[in-house]
């Protein structure tokens, strides 16, 4: 697989496509509350998508996924599906919006909290989106995709943190997911240099235990094999011609970036 560098008609609509997913968690974010389901989260995003953004919800039926955004909670890790069980007090969730507009897709995620935090919830929650803001600063032409992963390994692990290595980040464009694949830790490799064009997403997974995983029976929710807590963040990315813009930012945000 070659990756693609995207011409500025293209660039135009991943911007168009990232804003929508961006703006589906800023939607969401006042309905994130104790005892809410987590099919119920599901179902108010896809309207929103379909019928509001008039966008495409881009996990409902990729590889057999079942329902339209994914929710993983506490030691969750990715791609849990929603379903009917209610958010409690002191849960973490992550929720993972891709959409398809003008055939083109936007994949972002956040976590939120439900009521007050452990402080071990909020501080692996708060390392996380830090690891992944360090590793958005390495983006500009010039760099190796293995700039990106050290950054964030290091970060997580010296915070005692584990780097999940099963699930990465991707290319992204007309596909969901395309080369290259961008990993959360070093390689002895450095790997792709970037160049303006590319678009790709980062999104560390990472554990408050070891980083070992499991695939739940339902073929998709992947867990933390010690049952540990776990986080999220992505977010989509373009390279520019001296740095990167991140095409899913939300407003929350900006101070961050
Ligand atoms: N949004 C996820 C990612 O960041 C992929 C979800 S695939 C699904 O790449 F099928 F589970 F939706
Ligand atoms: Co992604
Ligand atoms: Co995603």
């Amino acid at each position: 697989m070659t990756i693609v560098i995207k011409t500025p008609d293209e660039i135009e609509k991943m911007r168009i496509a990232c804003r929508l997913a961006a703006e589906v968690l800023e939607m969401i974010e006042p309905h994130i509350q104790l005892g809410i389901t987590t099919n119920e989260i599901n179902d108010i995003c896809h309207d929103f998508i379909v019928n509001t953004q008039q966008a495409i919800p881009a996990p409902l039926h990729y590889r057999g996924f079942p329902k339209s955004i994914c929710t993983s909670i506490n030691h969750q890790i990715c791609h849990g599906i929603p379903g009917g069980k209610r958010l409690k007090k002191g849960d973490i969730i992550n929720i993972d919006i891709t959409v398809i507009k003008g055939g083109f897709h936007g994949d972002t995620s956040k976590m939120f909290f439900i009521g007050e935090p452990s402080v071990l919830a909020r501080r692996l929650v708060n390392i996380t989106q830090e690891a992944l803001f360090l590793g958005i600063k390495q983006v500009k032409p010039g760099a190796r995709l293995n700039d990106i992963g050290s950054a964030i390994q290091q970060f997580a692990e010296a915070n005692n943190y584990s780097i999940v290595r099963e699930y990465c980040g991707h290319g992204i464009g007309r596909e969901f997911h395309e080369a290259p694949q961008i990993v959360h830790y070093a390689t002895p490799d450095r790997g792709v240099t970037l160049q303006p064009g590319m678009c790709f997403t980062i999104e560390p997974m990472v554990n408050a235990g070891k980083r070992s995983v499991k695939v739940l029976p339902d073929g998709w929710t992947v867990v933390t094999k010690d049952r540990s807590l776990s986080a999220q963040w992505e977010h989509t990315l373009l390279v520019t011609d001296n740095g990167c813009d991140i095409l899913t930012l939300r407003k929350e945000e900006r101070k961050l970036a």
